[in-house]
């Protein structure tokens, strides 16, 4: 891509590389960070987001290819007992070709056999087993170090702590070549998650992979269940005195016996045609595949040989990996719609002339948003590259400059084409405003109002919302509070003990917690999290319908963009009317309220630089975000107070010149204690 949208993002990609790589290093190496964690990781989650949007930009060297949640620049790096090369490897056929005329002159044709597996797109590891027993797991790194992740990869199934001896001897130090990937069902799983959460979610399931095995919390990693197939042994193990293999056939044999995971999927070739006609038939099934793939590694089979051919620097000579080409095609954008989410979200889409991507017919590729098909300028009639990333739906990567006359911009609706109201912008979004009527978001919003961290209904899932929706039964959601035993036994699936069932989940349903129920409304921007700090700030449903924009701004975590949804959402004259009913039908558990007054800082945005002495940052951010303040990682315009310890720098002066109040620690105390609040805490109790 070569708009200049393009380059900007890639120079913002690069910005915020620097940036991060700057804020490692004073955190990991200087002990001194600059900035918030919650700052730190804003910078992520945008370098995630527009690395999601410009996949093609995506590096090995990414912060993003190693951070999963924390920082992880505190993992302890190790030398690998052999260097981890690489693979030569290429998705043109002739290069394959020389590939094989290379190695046949230097060997000649006696005793050439090729064994076949698929390429995993995950990432190689070095497990190292001492007197049978695993002793550690470090990523590739370099080639030569890698990151110690042990502990992570120990959550792998399927590995186990010790080798079994009981078929083939165990060396008393074997270091086994593998990859370690997140199957694509669980790859899924992991991205509902941080969706559900409020978060971004993984690209592609090599990212998810990485950031997993490389953060430092094991019991994250145990709740992503990573994947390993064992594929190497270290070559100065194999053939030696202690094993008896003679073939990389053998290896995998031997891999097995001792217990370890070994693809099942593998096949062997006589000669580069034949090797040829493997890939190609797993190029077919990629798809099918429960991971990600992305190409074919061929092996010579005699290890003999392959001492024979040696190495370069980069790669050994006896491998080679035929890659997939990309999953990209050009097409034709015959017409575009649009559609409605069950978030009320109207999505662009475009039909296409039918292409062949990878094995799959696509005629239909997502456009995302608004602001996307404006700045891909994409338009009926344009000739477009169509990407199809893992199992996510196929997308439109950019426009191909073709000759001739042009199309009309595409403009989105004014109304929704679900239920003709009139759309609402929201950032990049277009909505539809008509929460609980549109009949598109209707079975959705039903779904996440029963679902678990909603108002948890048993027995009402998709398949029965459909149902509800479909035979008229329930048009808006407080009609679910009004069904008999009677009108839900005639549902398919259901029978009178299940009817029973629902009907009293239903009535239970109607005594809850406020966090529930603000979750289950399905309010924009609402995940979990912040219905739990509404509930805390507000009590009760009718308070939050109260609050003013102000009031809901200085929420903990409740930003301008979310305080205008969250009151546009509850003042929608239709979405008013069912909330109406939902409060007649539901009563919500008293919930302790936390008051403003006991927060006097609610709204305030406080920036600390520089070196503290008296307390530390920690302790100061603690102190304020208790009393309602956001501790911010930067000045902008709406910072209230810098305080800035020596060595401040260019946050002093930003500050300075926005004409922000400076003070000193002592200026800080004395600001607290001008508020009436106690410093003791920071001070030791000797202000
Ligand atoms: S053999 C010295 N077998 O591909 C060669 N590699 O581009 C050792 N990979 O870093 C590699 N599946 O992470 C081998 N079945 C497989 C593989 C495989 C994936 C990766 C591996 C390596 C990369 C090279």
């Amino acid at each position: 891509m070569t708009d200049d949208r393009t380059n900007d993002a890639a120079a913002r990609i690069e910005a915020l590389r620097r940036e991060i790589a700057h804020h490692d290093h004073r955190y990991h190496v200087l002990d001194a960070p600059e900035i918030a964690d919650d700052a730190y990781d804003e910078l992520v989650q945008e370098l995630r987001a527009l690395e999601a949007v410009h996949p093609e930009l995506v590096t090995p060297g990414s912060p993003t290819q190693r951070v999963g949640g924390a920082p992880n620049a505190a993992l302890d790096t190790a030398a690998h007992v052999a260097a981890m090369l690489s693979l030569d490897s290429s998705a043109d056929p002739v290069a394959f070709q020389q590939f094989d005329v290379r190695l046949r002159r230097a060997l000649g044709d006696e005793g050439v056999r090729y064994s076949l597996e698929p390429k995993l797109d995950g990432l190689s590891i070095e497990i190292v087993f001492e007197g049978g027993r695993l002793a550690r797991a470090v990523t590739r790194g370099d080639g030569r170090r890698g990151e110690v992740v042990t502990a992570n990869v120990r959550t792998i199934t399927g590995l186990p702590e010790r080798l079994s001896g009981a078929t083939v001897p165990v060396p008393a130090l074997v270091a086994v070549r593998g990859e370690v990937f997140l199957p694509l069902d669980a790859f899924d799983d992991v991205n509902e998650a941080l969706l559900a959460d409020g978060k971004t979610p993984f690209a592609n399931p090599r990212n998810a992979a990485a950031g997993t095995i490389r953060q430092l919390d094991p019991a994250l990693a145990a709740s992503r269940p990573l994947a390993l197939y064992a594929y190497d042994l270290l070559e100065s193990e194999v053939g030696g005195a202690e094993t008896p293999f003679e073939t990389h056939g053998e290896v995998l044999a031997g891999l097995a016996a001792w217990g370890l995971p070994v693809n099942p999927e593998h096949a062997w070739a006589r000669d580069a045609d034949e090797a040829w006609s493997v890939f190609e038939e797993l190029a077919g099934r990629r798809d099918a595949l429960p991971y990600e793939i992305d190409g074919v590694v061929v092996k010579l089979d005699a290890l003999a040989l392959r001492r024979a051919l040696g190495s370069t620097a980069h790669h050994p000579r006896w491998a080679y990996a035929i890659k997939f080409p990309p999953r990209k095609e050009v097409s034709q954008v015959l017409r575009i719609v649009t559609s409605v989410g069950r978030t009320g979200a109207v999505t662009p889409v475009a039909l296409l002339r039918p292409v062949s991507i990878g094995g799959v017919t696509v005629s239909r590729a997502n456009l995302h948003n608004r602001e996307d098909i404006e700045r891909k300028d994409i338009r009926e009639g344009d000739t477009v590259r169509v990407e199809r990333a893992g199992d996510v739906i196929p997308q439109v990567v950019e426009r191909v400059e073709v000759a001739g006359e042009r199309g009309a911009p595409f403009r989105m609706p004014d109304r929704c084409p679900s239920c003709g109201s009139v759309l609402e912008p929201r950032g990049p979004y277009t909505v539809c405003p008509n929460a609980f009527e549109c009949p598109a978001q209707r079975i959705g919003r039903i779904v996440h109002f029963a679902s678990r961290r909603g108002l948890d209904i048993d027995g009402l899932g998709e398949r029965t919302a459909r149902q509800l929706v479909e035979r008229g039964l329930v048009t808006q959601l407080p009609q679910l509070f009004e069904l008999e035993p009677a009108m839900l036994e005639t549902l398919d699936g259901f029978a009178e003990v299940s009817a029973r069932n629902l009907h009293d989940a239903l009535q239970r349903a109607r005594r809850t917690e406020l966090p529930r129920l603000l979750y289950g409304l399905g309010i924009p921007e609402v995940g979990a999290a912040v219905a739990q700090t509404l509930a805390q700030r507000f009590g009760t449903l009718a308070a939050v319908r109260g609050a003013s924009i102000e009031a809901l701004e200085a929420v903990d975590g409740v930003g301008p963009v979310m305080a205008g949804a969250i009151h546009g959402f509850v003042h929608e004259p239709r979405n008013a009317e069912v909330l109406d009913a939902l409060e007649a039908r539901i009563e919500t558990l008293p919930i302790e309220v936390v008051e403003p007054e006991a927060q006097p800082l609610v709204g305030v945005t406080i920036v600390f630089t520089g070196a503290l002495e008296r307390f530390t940052r920690d302790q100061a951010r603690a102190v304020v975000e208790r009393l309602g303040a956001r501790a911010a990682g930067s000045v902008s315009k709406r910072t209230r107070l810098v305080v800035a310890g020596s060595d401040a720098g260019s946050k002093l002066v930003k500050a300075t010149e926005l004409g922000i109040e400076v003070v000193d620690e002592d200026g800080f105390l004395a600001y607290l204690e001008g508020l009436g609040i106690d410093t003791g805490e920071l001070t030791g109790g000797a202000s």
